[in-house]
């Protein structure tokens, strides 16, 4: 149905930490959801979840071995993921063409797909660029994330592919960043979300569990929710004091079952 890729030029700013929160509350609210992870050269979501071996992974799919499903594994919460692999002497087999076939098969099969690009401009960060119907470009309030980030727009708008707006991820609210309104006049799209610097993330990157499942109360879990509330089409109320309907009361409730659980 949807396929987004996350994108940022620059390495570190997030992409895969936001790519699984993101699938892990979209699959929580009941969507069919994939997670792909085409940074092969370095493979993070499998880390991220704590599995770090799968006998069929997205470089074998690249290097036309096997059909993109053949690559679908189970995660936590109904997740799908597609991992990348960790042989690192296959990287250079592989034709990056292919991921945008993977991601239209996948795009059949499910309601979204979302798709972790690998930093830099290479042929495998150009192929990730190409291979969805719509990108969302994260940055931090960093002026070296932003000067990545923009040539990745431009590539991006040379190519015809839809960006949706922005994500920022990493804010300190401080004066010493470059600003919210800066970033959004620069970029010239909207700023989905901003999420906060928030030391559950490391901590979740530590405990292999991640941050949604396991600090589902976070200030970065509940940027995720918001976040997936706008993806399908939902209005939350960000007032904490207010009930909040629909999707938020839900995923609140699954968190809570969630939580509850564990105590
Ligand atoms: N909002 C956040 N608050 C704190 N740490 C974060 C946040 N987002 C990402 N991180 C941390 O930043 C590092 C890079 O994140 P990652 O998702 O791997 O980035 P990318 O995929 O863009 O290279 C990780 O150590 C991650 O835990
Ligand atoms: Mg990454």
């Amino acid at each position: 149905m949807t396929s987004i890729v996350l994108a940022s030029g620059k390495g570190g700013v997030g992409k895969s930490t936001i790519t699984l929160n993101l699938g892990l509350v979209l699959a929580m609210a009941g969507k069919k959801v994939t997670v792909v992870d085409a940074d092969i050269a370095m493979a993070n979501l499998g880390l991220m979840l704590g599995i770090d071996r799968a006998p069929i992974t997205l470089h074998n799919v690249l290097s036309g071995e096997n059909d993109v499903l053949d690559a679908v594994y189970e995660g936590p919460n109904n997740l799908r993921y597609v991992p990348a692999g960790l042989s690192l002497d296959k990287v250079e087999n592989v034709d990056h063409a292919r991921l945008k076939n993977a991601v239209k098969t996948l795009d059949t099969k499910n309601d979204f797909v979302i798709v972790d690009s690998p930093p830099g401009l290479g042929d495998d960060a150009l192929a990730a660029i190409e291979c969805a119907s719509e990108m969302i470009l994260i940055v931090t309030q960093e002026p070296s994330s932003l000067a990545d980030v923009l040539k990745v727009k431009g590539l991006a708008e040379k190519r015809g592919i839809k960006i949706r707006g922005l994500i920022i991820n990493r804010s300190l609210n401080d004066k010493s960043e470059v600003s919210v309104q800066d970033i959004e006049t620069a970029m010239n799209l909207p700023v989905l979300v901003i999420i906060p610097e928030d030391i559950e993330v490391r901590r979740s990157g530590a405990l292999q569990v991640p941050v949604v499942v396991r600090a589902h109360n976070s200030p970065f879990s509940k940027s995720m929710v918001k976040l997936a509330a706008l993806l399908l089409g939902q209005k939350i109320d960000s007032n904490p004091t207010q009930k909040r309907p629909g999707l938020f009361a839900g995923i609140s409730a699954f968190f809570a079952r969630l939580f509850s659980k564990k105590q």
